[in-house]
């Protein structure tokens, strides 16, 4: 009964292919579930629930074998890992980085952070997050009640934004250039499937989104991105540059959304933060 099921898309994906000039395209995660779902469906006996007992009919092939283990997880990131190291498709920044700075975390974390770009820190290091604003997302995922390690870290672009030489600082990414890496990112989403997303400012957003808006209108309620719950909040950088705890609390509120959206339970002491 199962199987036919199957028969429909893949009749379609040909159809597309005979049809049009561009092929289909699926996500490498996304063929491996169809694969391996295809393949659970074709060794399961015709009338699965005639078996005796009938268990089997109530374990479907969705929550037996299309759920990624964390090893399958971190096998797929790795891939992609790969294919990012070596990637060139920005001539200017493949040339000028020390090396991508991919993403860090839990393959399998239930809240996926999103940042812009790696600085020259994390240019550096080669994990994203480990500068001062860094230092500062860490600290506001501790008072979340989390480590670094429970969730997933990353930005829309892998490489840091080339410097004329002899320049200091950070720039920010171009719409051009996050647009030609953010593909990645939704690898790394698709693979690590979060219950949640939080985008951290408004380069980030754009980055995502494709447009910019204004932060003090978009952060502090829920968005949606390809069927994630995306909460938007301000970037810790931006907390730095302008110390008001009242920006402080912003951040707080949106993170404590982000935790009742989880099912956590938020403290008292955790209700008070930055009051
Ligand atoms: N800012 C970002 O957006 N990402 C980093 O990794 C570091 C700083
Ligand atoms: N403006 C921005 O561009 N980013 C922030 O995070 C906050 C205000």
């Amino acid at each position: 009964m199962i199987q036919p099921a199957f028969d429909l898309p893949i009749a379609a994906l040909e159809k597309i292919r005979e049809t049009t000039d561009r092929a289909p395209c699926a996500s490498r995660n996304a063929l491996e579930q169809l694969q391996s779902a295809y393949s659970v469906a074709a060794s399961l006996p015709t009338a699965p629930d005639q078996r005796e007992g009938g268990r089997e009919a109530h374990v479907s092939p969705t929550s037996r074998h299309l759920h990624q283990t964390t090893a399958n997880k971190a096998q797929n990131l790795a891939s992609v890992r790969e294919r990012v190291c070596s990637c060139t498709k920005c001539a200017h920044l493949a040339s000028s980085r020390t090396q991508t700075v991919f993403g860090v975390g839990n393959p399998d974390a239930e809240i996926m952070f999103i940042g812009e770009a790696p600085g020259a820190d994390e240019d550096r290091q080669g994990e994203p997050f480990v500068g001062r604003a860094g230092q500062l997302l860490t600290r506001i995922i501790k008072a979340m009640g989390f480590a670094r390690e429970d969730v997933y870290i990353a930005n829309i672009l892998k490489c840091r934004p080339d410097m004329p030489v002899g320049s200091f600082g950070n720039r920010a990414p171009t719409l051009a250039e996050m647009q030609m890496c953010r593909p990645y990112l939704l690898e790394q989403i698709d693979i690590i499937q979060p219950k949640v997303l939080v985008a951290l400012g408004a380069v980030a957003v754009e980055g995502l989104l494709g447009s910019r808006g204004a932060m003090r209108e978009l952060r502090g309620r829920w968005h949606s991105y390809n069927g994630t719950p995306l909460m938007i909040t301000y970037h810790p950088a931006y907390l730095l540059r302008n110390q008001s705890p009242s920006e402080k609390r912003k951040v707080w509120e949106d993170m404590m959304q982000v935790l009742e959206r989880l099912g956590k339970p938020i403290s008292e002491k955790q209700r008070n933060y930055f009051l």
